[in-house]
């Protein structure tokens, strides 16, 4: 018997959202299945179906299959376990750069000369465009058509549903990006989980994802968050061979970290593929508030999310096309934008050999995240937060039970490594107590 009442699909929704909210159901929790439900509440099944898929569109439970309808967690905070409030936190939970390695903008907008542009003069703008069909192009990766789009997840959400229909199958690197994985669970596809080494995607997994029929694929292949996992031309040419016997299949690349990486630009696309994009957003080395995304695709792919564009975001405001264009010229801006890298390449192994110092096998070849394979994964949590840390569980990147945390090192000074290893070996030995959990 459950607490859930109400007669209409709205009305069965917000009820689940009441229990939700009083604690009695929580996140990972199953709602019961559709049938009993109805059952119990005397309404035709469609009913409840219909409340099930507007929680579901609204990223409150998502469907994983066969276990059934899952509440959503949210993004979750280790302060739910914690006994005390530490006076002053580092939070290492959020995956942003460091403000101080973003390009100052003031200098260019005080050069800067806007003009209105009208309703026929929207639409991506053409030196952005040229500049960034170069940089593709210099990077060896296929030809194809750029558009701008207001950043990775607008891309990335827009390729899905001009292309698939709910209840598709999408595959995703496990631990995938949070946001990627909840946008699939949001629109209601079948998230299916690949499994990955520090050289990316294992073909096997590939293969496997393929015989269950997946649709489409979601792959980060340079610092890949959460783990910094880096595709190698080898491991990519293996998988384009895979990807090469599915012509139909949506291969969406998540380069996310692009200039700011040294890995090597790859690509599993093979001219086979009809439905691909390569999306490279600006946020990580111009800054997050940018929401501004290159995309190189086939003709195909491209009109889908220009056709998916024209209904809600319509296109990227000129002005921040026109600001973007005009930091990708500026030597200076460039100039922040190697440092940061440079940056981010001497913490990264910092962390990584400080914690290996302390017997702590993490990982993060590239990116702006280290990630800790840790049994009780929210006791660490707790206790590192305790100590003036936030950092993420496997909770929000997880497709199958796994237990590690992720430090973000953005904000992460150098002065602060030889502590948070310290702090994370504490939290890991130190022996349970009844406070934490
Ligand atoms: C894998 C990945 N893709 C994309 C992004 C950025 O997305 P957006 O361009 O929407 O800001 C992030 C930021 O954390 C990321 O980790």
């Amino acid at each position: 018997v459950t607490m859930i009442i109400g007669q209409t699909a709205s009305q069965i929704a917000k009820s689940i959202e009441d229990v939700v909210s009083s604690g009695r159901l929580g996140p990972g929790d199953l709602l019961p299945p559709v049938r009993q439900l109805a059952q119990e509440l005397g309404v035709n099944r469609n009913t409840v179906a219909n409340a099930y898929q507007h929680l579901a569109r609204t990223g409150f439970v998502y469907s994983d299959g066969r276990r059934g309808t899952i509440v959503a967690s949210g993004m979750p905070s280790p302060a739910r376990f914690v006994s005390e409030i530490p006076s002053e936190l580092r939070d290492l939970s959020v995956s942003n750069p460091e403000i101080g390695l973003l390009p100052d903008i003031r200098s260019i907008l005080r050069r800067f000369e806007p003009v209105p542009a009208l309703y026929g003069d929207i639409g991506h703008l053409p030196e952005l465009v040229e500049c960034t069909s170069e940089l593709f192009r210099k990077d060896g990766l296929p030809a194809g058509e750029v558009i701008v789009a207001g950043g990775a997840l607008e891309a990335i959400s827009l390729a899905l549903t001009g292309y698939l229909a709910p209840g598709d199958k999408v595959a995703l690197e496990d631990p995938a990006f949070s946001n990627c994985l909840q946008l699939c669970r949001t629109l209601g596809y079948a998230v299916v989980p690949l499994s990955q080494d520090d050289q990316g995607i294992l073909p096997g997994s590939l293969k496997e994802a393929l015989s269950k029929g997946i649709r489409a694929i979601i792959t980060t292949p340079r610092a890949q968050n959460p783990t910094g996992a880096a595709m190698s031309p080898q491991r990519a040419s293996e998988l384009a061979l895979i990807v090469n016997g599915s012509p139909d299949l949506l291969v969406i690349e998540d380069d996310h970290f692009s200039m700011l990486t040294g890995a090597e630009p790859v690509t599993m696309c093979t001219p086979r593929t009809k439905h691909w994009a390569i999306v490279r957003s600006v946020s990580k080395f111009f800054g997050p508030d940018m929401r501004v995304a290159f995309v190189l695709g086939s003709s195909k792919t491209t009109k889908n999310i220009e056709r998916q564009q024209q209904l809600g975001p319509r296109w990227v405001s000129k002005i921040l096309q026109r600001l973007v264009f005009e930091l990708l010229q500026d030597v200076g801006a460039m100039k922040t934008v190697a440092a940061a890298r440079a940056s981010y390449d001497r913490r990264r192994p910092a962390l990584v050999n400080a914690l290996a110092r302390h017997g702590l096998m993490a990982v993060g070849q590239t990116g702006l995240n280290v990630w800790l394979p840790v049994d009780h994964e929210q006791r660490i949590a707790a206790r590192l937060y305790e100590r003036g840390w936030a950092v993420l569980t496997s909770e929000s990147f997880r497709i199958t039970p796994m237990s590690a945390i992720r430090f973000s090192i953005g904000g992460l000074h150098d002065e602060l490594i030889e502590r948070l290893a310290a702090d994370t070996a504490e939290a890991i030995n130190a022996p349970p107590s009844r406070m934490t959990v």
